[in-house]
């Protein structure tokens, strides 16, 4: 594997313009401070409960989300930097490919497969005979036979279908990384590994890289190189996927884990290591971790948000005490301060 990474993102933030209602409502940050990377060829699952930002992330990382701060280094260059002219045609061009949440909605319903498929074509522009050879091309790829999707409409086709037209639809323009937002929520379980072993193919065959988006870790399926987990718009952990789900290095990604059962048989991680102090989760200190209000662990620096700690190669956790747990952290010896079950104002 090469060392550089494909995509880097470092620190990058969004913020939805949120009316203001009175005094004290904030801005909305959909993203705070994420970082991820993505290195050629590889799989990298993104996991992260609704509303943690992982389709924002996906949009300002294919240009269709302005971000408010930070940097995205596609292939060493600073995508943020691109304005106008030069942001269309890297738009254009297709180099990073975004499959959208819901294909039915995404597709426009009155073209037929060929038109949906070839239209990032169109969009690339130039004289291009060879159009509709690649649209076959990319319907086979997928696992659709042309000759009998090309004509179809998007409401002819079944869910696992347009699943299919919507990733042909990313891959024509040979693109070296493709986003796929949430590919296999929509899909039941037998369809769900159709998809995910086909972007395992693709990812071999053409050589992209791929990030899949999910919910949880047992929708991955063990599919994937690295795995980044995203909490209340925060990245909280990152790494090899195989060492998170033996060891994972962040509490919150430990109870994601020991709550997917099929995953925790394999982890060093009990369901008792890392049950809540509270059920739900109340406001988040906004300068604090985005985990503390719900983690037994806490204690006072984590009224500060913690860094991204190294915990091993490529392995990374925005935790305190993110190297030492849970070994160093007996169940008998919570380390919060005081007995009051959350972090109290002079611990701050
Ligand atoms: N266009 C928008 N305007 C205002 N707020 C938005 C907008 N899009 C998203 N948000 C907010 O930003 C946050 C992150 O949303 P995002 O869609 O990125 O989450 P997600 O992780 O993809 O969720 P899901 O799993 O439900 O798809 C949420 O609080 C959401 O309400
Ligand atoms: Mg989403």
């Amino acid at each position: 594997m090469s060392t550089a990474p494909l995509l880097r993102v470092t620190d990058l933030s969004v913020t939805y313009g949120v009316p203001r209602r009175g005094v004290g409502l904030g801005t909305g940050a959909a993203l705070r401070g994420a970082s991820l990377e993505v290195y050629p060829g590889e799989i990298v699952g993104i996991i992260g409960e609704t509303g943690s930002g992982k389709t924002t992330l996906a949009r300002a990382t294919v240009g269709l989300t302005a971000p408010a701060g930070g940097t995205i280094e596609f292939d060493g260059r600073d995508l943020t930097s691109l304005r106008g002219r030069e942001l269309r045609k890297f738009r254009r061009q297709g180099r990073i490919q975004l499959v959208f949440q819901d294909p039915l909605r995404s597709l426009d319903p009155d073209l037929t497969v060929a038109r949906l498929v070839g239209e990032p074509l169109e969009v690339a522009g130039g004289r291009d005979t060879t159009r509709g050879e690649r649209i076959d091309r990319a319907l086979r790829e997928v696992g659709l036979d042309p000759g009998v999707v090309r004509d179809r409409r998007p409401r002819d086709l079944s869910g696992g279908q347009r699943q299919r037209v919507s990733l042909a639809r990313a891959i024509v323009t040979e693109p070296q990384l493709l986003i796929c937002d949430e590919p296999v929520s929509a899909l039941d379980v037998s369809n769900r590994n159709l998809v995910l072993n086909l972007l395992d193919r693709l990812r071999r065959d053409l050589g992209l890289a791929v990030v899949i988006i999910a919910h949880d870790l047992s929708s991955l399926a063990g599919i994937g190189d690295r795995v980044a987990v995203f909490y209340r718009s925060r990245l909280v952990e990152q790494g090899n996927l195989h060492e998170v789900l033996t060891r994972p290095a962040h509490p919150y990604t430990a109870l994601l884990v020991a709550s997917a059962p099929s995953l925790g048989e394999r982890s060093a991680i009990r369901p008792d290591d890392v049950r809540l102090d509270r059920e739900v989760a109340g406001a988040a200190d906004p300068g604090g971790c985005v985990f503390a209000d719900r983690c037994r662990f806490a204690f006072a620096d984590c009224a500060t948000q913690p860094p991204l700690l190294e915990v091993g190669e490529r392995w990374s956790a925005a935790c305190h005490i993110a190297a030492r747990w849970p070994d160093e952290i007996s169940e008998n010896t919570p380390i919060r301060t005081g007995n009051t079950g959350t972090l109290t104002k002079g611990d701050r």
